[in-house]
């Protein structure tokens, strides 16, 4: 792909696909960070005096004009974020777009509304990207966490304009590829969450790339139960416990060592501060859930990522978000994180969840990288081919 380095950006109208869909509770945005991570490229081409056109989505309005996902406020924040004025458009095409990057003066930002007002977006109908590229000269892509959409504003455009990698997409691009496409070995990962079925296909990549699979939280369980141990009421899927077996027998063969919990932390309700019982994990009661891996798993985590190069962690270890559930991925964690400071791991995480845990744990600043996508970094670690990277490449 093709970075902005040494791209001439002064006076031209630059349309940056940025991902604005931000979490938002009672109007409020709740967290940041794909803002604040957005910035490096929307300055860079301001002070270069690029006419910055910035085009998003945000949440699914489903192709209409959905008054409560109008990006307005979001643009807002980006201007606060940015610390300089960021104007609006009131569409992201036709006459209320052009008119707004018409009036542009280099080194002026726009944002543009919602993309997912019109129908054409996720279509990636033809028409509507044509919309979208005649308002600008160059098209900048900054929205790794929707290069699994092969929307207009991701893909279609990508494909009628010179066409580039923005700081965020890049740093994103070369982070995940230091981390599966050529990593410094041993190489591991985590994951973890609650269902096997919605991570087949991550897990079946897995197992050819890395040298120690671990796998940890409900989605153990039907690996446990698939190899006849009884889980009592955890959650857990009984229809995959063949094609568990067979992710087992794959990663066998490839040489990959699947780690999976030793003990567990249990109890009979699910709800904070219940009472609680450590097990091994052949000893889980029958009126009992499993909802943490317990302490001995977490020593044996350690020990066997202590000769680990490079780690990849996608979803937590427990239900994290209800107490005492949090102290394994807590605890794993700021194990990984001290080992990423001392300088022996390079560390990779993404999904929502697996940030609200490392966040929940203090260690985000520690981890090597921190991706800002969800749906995409799944798929990316499915090893497929985003649409909106490809057409970048193209
Ligand atoms: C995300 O939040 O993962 C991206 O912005 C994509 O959103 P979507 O799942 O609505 O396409």
């Amino acid at each position: 792909f093709r970075t902005l380095d040494g791209v001439a950006v002064a006076g031209k109208r630059v349309l940056v696909r940025a991902d604005l869909n931000v979490p938002v509770r009672d109007g409020k945005i709740t967290d940041l960070t794909r803002i604040e991570r957005l910035t490096p490229t929307i300055r860079e081409l301001s002070e270069k005096g690029a006419r910055v056109v910035v085009t998003s989505h945000f949440e699914r309005p489903k192709g209409k004009r959905v008054p409560e996902m109008s990006l307005a406020p979001i643009a807002v924040a980006l201007g606060e974020v940015l610390g300089r004025k960021v104007r609006f458009a009131e569409d992201c095409v036709g006459l209320p777009a052009q008119q707004a990057v018409e009036t542009l003066h280099d080194g002026d930002v726009v944002v543009l509304e919602n993309t997912r007002f019109h129908p054409g977006e996720e279509k990636n109908d033809p028409a509507f990207a044509a919309e979208l590229a005649k308002l600008a000269d160059l098209y900048v892509n900054d929205a790794f966490s929707a290069a699994h959409r092969a929307h207009a504003s991701t893909e279609g455009v990508a494909r009628l304009l010179p066409s580039y990698a923005g700081r965020l997409m890049q740093a994103e691009l070369e982070a995940l590829g230091s981390a599966l496409g050529n990593p410094v070995r041993p190489v591991a990962a985590i994951v973890g969450g609650a269902k096997v079925s919605t991570k087949l296909d991550l897990l079946g990549n897995l197992v050819s790339k890395v040298d120690v699979l671990v796998i940890g939280g409900a989605m153990a369980n039907t690996f446990l139960a698939a190899q006849g141990i009884g889980v009592g009421k955890s959650l857990q899927e009984a229809d995959l416990h063949a094609t568990a077996l067979e992710i087992l027998g794959k990663a066998k063969a490839a040489g990959c060592e699947v780690v999976l919990p030793v003990d567990a932390v249990v109890a009979t309700e699910f709800r904070p501060n219940p009472p609680t019982q450590t097990v091994p994990v052949d000893a889980v009661p029958a009126d009992a859930m499993i909802l943490d891996v317990g302490p001995a798993t977490v020593a044996k985590l350690q020990e066997r990522l202590a000769g680990v190069k490079t780690l990849v962690w996608n979803g937590p270890l427990g239900a994290f978000e209800t107490p005492p559930f949090d102290t394994a991925t807590v605890a794993l964690a700021r194990a990984v994180a001290a080992r990423t400071e001392a300088g022996a791991l390079r560390s990779v995480a993404g999904g929502g969840d697996t940030v609200s845990a490392l966040r929940h744990a203090g260690v985000t600043e520690k981890i090597s990288y921190i991706s800002t996508a969800g749906g995409a970094f799944l798929e990316w670690m499915e090893g497929k081919t985003l649409p909106g990277v490809a057409a970048l490449e193209g």
